[in-house]
């Protein structure tokens, strides 16, 4: 899967990209990451990439001229409205639809994404209007950049690609993958300072032990988001074990 990332500030990304397992998804071919820097696309002296809001007020605000020359040449003029496979251009953005495992899902479908990392106040409303095709938040809270919100979508569409993640099993029982919190998780060694890994870990019984898996992943998210168990597809056993437990 190819992600153009389209930012002011390029040099953040190497050191995230060039680590653990996103180093390795790329040196295997797996993912590729280009990151081209707006300020490539503008044509004077100093480069300029912002101005001030029309209206007045605060800030500075993206101009339109180098993210529409940048995105154009990379993608190729139409080539983000072509069949059969568009490339999605997403804008990160506090005002868009909020990110979560479902969205990454969606998007892994895709050979190609562009992402646009905004600063400052944002970008002219004319790059949203008619460029944009997709806007992700990351969370109601506001970043300074839509740089980290870039690589968190990167690495969470990465990790479902076939192949990246050494386990091909270990991403199906994520958290949030099934609609349900993950089970508690316990390595060597087997009593640390008093504490003991629970029996059933160390049974062997591989029946037993994904039971007690299933039913800590509903405990958690009962306990700790019982909204998602509204959406999470139950079997009569989990519905009967629940009901125990809120007895
Ligand atoms: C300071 S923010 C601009 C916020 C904007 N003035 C607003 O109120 O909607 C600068 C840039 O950071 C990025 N950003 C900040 N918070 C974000 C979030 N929660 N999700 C995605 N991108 C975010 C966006 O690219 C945004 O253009």
């Amino acid at each position: 899967m190819l992600f153009d990332v389209f930012t002011i500030l390029p040099e953040v990304f190497p050191p995230y990209l060039e680590s653990s397992i996103l180093q390795r998804a790329r040196q295997r071919g797996l993912i590729d990451v280009r990151v081209h820097n707006i300020r490539d696309y503008t044509h004077d002296k100093h480069h300029t990439t912002d101005d001030t809001p029309y209206g007045g007020g605060g800030g500075m605000v993206m101009k339109p001229e180098p993210v529409f020359e940048a995105i154009e040449s990379v993608l190729g003029l139409a080539s983000h409205l072509s069949k059969p496979q568009p490339v999605p251009v997403i804008l990160l953005t506090p005002q868009g639809r909020v990110f979560n495992q479902r969205v990454a899902e969606e998007l892994a479908r895709y050979e190609r994404i562009a992402l646009l990392c905004g600063r400052y106040e944002g970008v002219d409303e004319r790059i949203r209007e008619h460029l944009v095709t997709d806007e992700i938040s990351v969370g109601d809270y506001v970043l300074t950049g839509g740089e980290l919100p870039a690589l968190l979508i990167i690495d969470a569409i990465s990790r479902l690609i076939p192949g990246v993640l050494g386990d091909p099993e270990g991403a199906q029982d994520d958290s949030h993958s099934m609609g349900l919190l993950e089970y508690p998780h316990y390595t060597r060694p087997p009593e640390f300072r008093g504490w003991s890994v629970p029996e059933v870990l160390l049974s062997g019984d591989h029946g037993k032990i994904e039971r007690w898996r299933r039913e800590q992943a509903l405990l958690r998210t009962q306990q700790r988001r019982p909204d998602l168990l509204e959406k999470a597809v139950l079997t009569e056993r989990d519905r009967e074990f629940l009901r125990k437990e809120e007895r």
